[in-house]
Formats: structure tokens, C-alpha cells, sequence
């Protein structure tokens, strides 16, 4: 079969790695510095396993800037492109649209729009309106919301927990299995296109919420000389809530849960039911790098100025290259607003923090995360990066001035910690 995919981000990309093997496939996004990165078999998303299937299965992928004269007997095309935040929080469907307009000039009969995008409801019945103002009811449009976690992206792709499908069109089930030969019992769930949106953003919000919430309870636990590692584990063992994302820290942050929040709340307000717990999970979010930022300042009584600071991880997560809404940006925008001399680690998020901050503020670059710590005054954990997890008291101990270790990702296990002064989220102070 012949699939073209729009979009070669986390989404697009991951599914080109993974129909390669079965379907010649067509991979398109606008951006030429992409284009030619793929051509020369460059890997800009990191995912595990990714690069080596397109590397794999190349003779399998054209990639392109629009499909043109390729468009003969394409019998499907992903659409996998952004759909940001506008300015009043609402998702931007333009990119979607635009899509969406190429498709309906260049597609045969018959042939499936899959919407992988997070779209909001309603967005199924203003596609099929646009597409019947171009004559084309003929083809068949299936929201099929993606549920995948960067870090893990492949694996997610290969093999989902479920695959939410909406859709009027009582074919689509046969179609979307002969194309997604998942080789496993995978369940497909079928229900409106307005329900399997608001699936999409339903999960997203909850999982925000669950991080807001144990952020709270984490502050609580402040407070009471509790330590949050034992509420978390008390609870783990209750099925009803489980232990996924009941990780205290300086909030969530990436290009998918502060957006879709943000998109549903604006979508719930205006349609007259504003959702007053999604509006208090995006401010508990906000507020929650200050948590952070207020035990450092207070701790050198607001002056900082002149200190060396190492700043740990950059990113949202440790596995990711992105800092797209990371939560670590604000606290060092707040750290350099007060003049103290950040050197920072993280390789992987280097690039994409140079592009967001490199002509806001000066800091130093380090490559070696030992050569990082060497004679800094504090140490600051921003993301949990697999190299930071793989650090010891004694490497805080030997490298500093003096170990001073405030880690907003709760990454070391307390009795790890013993000779630095530590100070985390939730949890007792450690002192040497
Ligand atoms: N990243 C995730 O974890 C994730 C998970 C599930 C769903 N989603 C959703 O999937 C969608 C895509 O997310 P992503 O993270 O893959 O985005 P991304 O930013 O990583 O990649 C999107 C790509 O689309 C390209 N593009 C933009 N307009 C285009 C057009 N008109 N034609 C062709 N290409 C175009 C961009 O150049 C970019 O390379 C979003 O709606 C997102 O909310 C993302």
C-alpha cells in the first residue's frame, strides 16, 4: 500500500519508521532543513530505534515536500502536523487545514484521511465541510488520535495500549487493520470522531492533573515534615490510582500537556462550561518552579549574585532534546535576572536551549558533567537526565566548593545523599 505521512515530528516520523517495512510511504513536512537532515541520514528526533528503521528501510521512503506527481494511488495519508496554542489558548487547526486542502486537489477515490493530530471536537464535521466544498465526498476522514510518550516513542507506535478510532464509516475497521498489522491483540476502541477527540485530550488532561495534584500533596508534605517518596509508595499499591506520574518535581512542561490543557480549557470556557479544575491544574503548574526557585533564594536570603550555579538538565524530561514550555527555563531566567553565573549541562537539549535562550542571557556550556560540578557554589537538578542519575554524594563532595545539591526532579533516593546538603521536592532536608 502507498501512505503518505504530513508532518515529520515525533508523530509522523515514528510512523514513517514503522510502515516502512510494509508500505512504500511517502514522508512530507515543509521544512527543507528536516528534508535534507533525513536525506543524509541524520536522526534531529532521537527516539530510540527510529533512525535505524528509516536507515533500515530507506529504499521504502521518498521523502518529500508535497507528494506532486506521487500522488497516484496513495491509499491513505497521516496528518501528523502541530496544532499549537493560538493566542486565546484554542487549538490552531490551520497547518491541518492546509493539509487537508492539498489532499482533497491530489487524492484518488476512496482513499483515508487519518487525523493524528490532537484536534478538538467539532473538528471532524469542519474538515468534511471544507473537503464537500471541494467536491470531495468521496473520501473518508478518521480521527485517530495518537497516544504516544516522547522517550518512547517507536515502541508506543509498534505496539499502542489501545487505538482509539473515530469514525461514521463502517469500512474503516477493516482498512485500519490490513494498514496497522500489529501483529499483537491490541484493542481498537470505535466510537464518534468527537468522542475519539475529546479521548485524546481527556488522557492528557488527566495525566497533567495527576502531576499537579501530587505536586500539591508534595507541598503539603513540606509543611508537615512528611516525606512524599512514602505517601507515593503508600498509595502505588491502590489500583484506582496507581503509580504512573505521581512524580513531584518543577512541574510538567514539553510540547503536548501544558497545549492541550491550555486547548481544552479555552474550549470548555467557550462553549459555556468552563472546567474550573483544568483552570487549577495549568496555575498549580505555572506556580510550581517557584516552589523550587523560593528554597534556593531563601536560602541565601535573596542574593545571589557572583555565585556559580550548575544547572543539571535543561529539558522537560531527561530523555528528551526539547525545551519547548520546560519548566527549567523559568527558574533560570529568574536565577540570571539576579545575577548569579549559571554553567549548564545537558547535551542532547543544548541545541534547541541556544536557539531559545542563547542571545537572552550568557551562561557557560559544559560537555562533561563532572567538569560541570568542578567548584560550583550550588548545584540545581532541573531534569532528570540519565547521566545526573548516575552521580554519587561523592562526586557533590569532591567537585564543589561545598555540596550544596537543590534537585527539583527528586532524582536520588534520599539515604543516597548522606555528607551533601540536599534539598528536593517533598522530602526532608538532607544536611551533611
Ligand atoms: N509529541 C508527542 O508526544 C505527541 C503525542 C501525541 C500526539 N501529538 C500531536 O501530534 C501532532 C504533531 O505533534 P509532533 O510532536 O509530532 O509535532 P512536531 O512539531 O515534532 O512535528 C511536526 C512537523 O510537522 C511539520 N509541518 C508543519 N506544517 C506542515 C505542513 N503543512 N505540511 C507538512 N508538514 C508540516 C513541521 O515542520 C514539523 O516537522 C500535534 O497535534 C501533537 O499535539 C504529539
Amino acid at each position: 500500500m502507498k501512505v503518505a505521512v504530513f508532518g515529520l515530528g515525533y508523530v509522523g516520523l515514528t510512523h514513517v519508521a514503522y510502515l516502512a517495512p510494509f508500505h512504500d510511504v511517502i514522508a512530507i513536512d515543509i521544512d527543507a532543513t528536516k528534508r535534507q537532515q533525513l536525506l543524509a541520514g541524520e536522526d534531529y528526533l532521537h527516539e530510540p530505534t527510529v533512525g535505524e528503521m528509516l536507515k533500515k528501510h530507506a529504499k521504502k521512503i521518498t521523502y518529500s515536500s508535497t507528494p506532486l506527481e506521487r500522488w497516484t494511488d496513495i491509499r491513505a495519508a497521516i496528518i501528523a502536523v502541530p496544532t499549537p496554542n493560538q493566542a486565546d489558548g484554542s487549538a490552531d487547526l490551520s497547518r491541518v487545514e492546509a493539509v487537508m486542502d492539498e489532499l482533497a486537489i491530489g487524492l484518488d477515490k476512496d482513499a483515508y484521511i487519518l487525523i493524528r493530530s490532537t484536534v478538538p471536537p467539532g473538528t471532524y464535521a469542519h474538515l468534511l465541510r471544507r473537503l464537500t466544498l471541494q467536491n470531495r465526498t468521496d473520501l473518508h476522514v478518521v480521527m485517530l488520535p495518537e497516544f504516544l510518550v516522547t522517550g518512547q516513542a517507536y515502541a508506543d507506535v509498534v505496539a499502542p495500549k489501545r487505538v482509539v478510532v473515530g469514525t461514521l464509516d463502517e469500512g474503516s475497521e477493516a482498512f485500519l487493520r490490513s494498514m496497522f498489522d500489529y501483529g499483537i491483540k491490541i484493542p481498537f476502541v470505535f466510537m464518534h470522531p468527537d468522542s475519539a477527540c475529546l479521548t485524546k485530550y481527556a488522557s492528557n488532561t488527566f495525566l497533567a492533573t495527576k502531576i499537579a495534584w501530587i505536586n500539591q500533596i508534595a507541598q503539603l508534605a513540606d509543611i508537615a515534615h512528611a516525606n512524599i517518596d512514602d505517601v507515593i509508595k503508600g498509595l502505588s499499591y491502590d489500583p484506582r490510582i496507581g503509580v504512573d506520574y505521581l512524580k513531584p518535581g518543577i512541574g510538567f512542561g514539553g510540547g503536548c500537556l501544558p497545549k492541550d490543557v491550555h486547548a481544552l480549557a479555552t474550549y470548555a470556557k467557550t462553549h459555556g462550561q468552563p472546567l474550573p479544575l483544568l483552570e487549577a491544574t495549568r496555575k498549580v503548574n505555572e506556580d510550581q518552579p517557584s516552589q523550587l526557585l523560593q528554597k534556593l533564594l531563601g536560602y541565601f536570603n535573596h542574593s545571589i549574585e557572583g555565585l556559580t550555579i550548575t544547572i543539571l538538565g535543561v529539558s522537560f524530561k531527561g530523555t528528551s532534546h526539547e525545551v519547548t514550555d520546560s519548566p527549567a527555563l523559568t527558574i533560570m531566567d529568574a536565577l540570571t535576572e539576579k545575577r548569579a553565573n549559571l554553567t549548564i549541562y545537558d547535551p542532547l537539549a543544548m541545541p534547541s536551549f541556544q536557539k531559545e535562550r542563547g542571545s537572552t542571557y550568557a551562561f557557560t556550556v559544559a560537555n562533561d558533567i563532572k567538569e560541570a560540578l568542578t567548584n560550583a557554589d550550588v548545584c540545581v537538578i532541573l531534569s532528570d537526565l540519565p547521566s545526573v542519575k548516575e552521580l554519587k554524594a561523592i562526586d557533590f563532595i569532591r567537585l564543589m566548593k561545598k555540596p550544596l545539591v537543590f534537585d527539583g526532579r527528586n532524582v536520588f533516593p534520599l539515604a543516597m545523599m548522606k555528607g551533601v546538603e540536599y534539598y528536593s521536592i517533598g522530602r526532608p532536608v538532607v544536611k551533611p
